[in-house]
């Protein structure tokens, strides 16, 4: 059965005392509630600035179920990259996850899918489990070219992979119109496109990888819509933005399976 999960994206938030509480916070629910006990079995991510990443996986520790993870990498393994972090220095700080392609580095840094091929290769090499994210914006989505442009993010981002690499993968589909915004798409759009994401997957490996694959939905997620969301088949979790800055929205969310 495929991996249920909600990750918190923090972005650029959080002084470290602030993210550091946080963690705690969200690491004392899951020693109350373990998250084996919780429908689904949910996993649980938090994807911190990279600044604080180290101190919130090792506050994270060994707590079954969570783990710590980065926003962001650089393709090359090292060198002369003023201001960048490499997928080693993830690894190497606790982390074993890291976001590949978020929409806000696709717009407000160029980063296009040949360009996070590379990522999600480093990523892989280092062990790292990559969290590809893809999704339209609005004028795509009323010229319905949704479909289109999301497949093409994965064929270029992600389906050079072999089936081993792409069965380590986590596909986050976030519509770019409904991140920030507090419109979300309604659940018959996200398992629409779910449904195609897995489509995509079965044609291009097979029906086991397929199922195997879990695609988490994100943009404008919250306790309040996210048990509408995951009830659908192929809505496997949620990436989280801002409901993740308050451990008990991200708490709450979690038991929304
Ligand atoms: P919001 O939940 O704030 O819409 O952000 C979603 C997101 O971008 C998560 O990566």
């Amino acid at each position: 059965m495929r991996k249920k999960i909600v990750a918190g994206n923090w972005k650029m938030n959080l002084r470290l005392e602030e993210g550091l509480k946080l963690a705690n916070d969200i690491i004392a629910f899951v020693k109350e509630h373990p998250l084996k006990s919780l429908k689904g079995k949910p996993e649980m991510i938090l994807f911190t600035p990279s600044v604080h990443l180290s101190s919130v996986a090792t506050a994270v520790g060994q707590t079954e179920g969570v783990s710590a993870g980065a926003q962001n990498c650089h393709n090359q393994p090292k060198g002369a990259y003023t201001g960048e972090i490499s997928a080693e220095m993830i690894q190497s700080a606790g982390a074993t996850n890291v976001l590949v392609g978020h929409s806000e580095r696709r717009s407000y840094f160029g980063e296009k899918d040949e360009l996070l091929a590379e990522k999600t290769k480093i990523a892989l090499e280092y062990g790292l489990r990559p969290v590809f994210c893809c999704g339209e914006v609005l004028d795509e989505r009323n010229e319905k070219k949704h479909f289109d442009v999301v497949r093409k993010q994965l064929e270029t981002g992600l389906f050079w992979l072999s089936e081993k690499e792409f069965s380590k993968i986590v596909i986050a589909y976030e519509p770019v119109w409904a991140i920030g915004t507090g419109v979300t798409a309604t659940p018959e759009q996200a398992q629409e496109m779910h449904a195609f994401i897995r489509q995509l997957i079965k044609e291009k490996y097979n029906s086991q990888t397929a199922e195997n694959t879990t695609i988490l939905y994100g943009g404008s997620c919250n306790a309040k819509n996210a048990a509408e969301l995951f009830a659908n088949e192929d809505v496997d979790g949620g990436l989280i933005g801002g409901a993740s800055l308050k451990a008990d929205e991200f708490c709450a969310i979690i038991k929304s399976f």
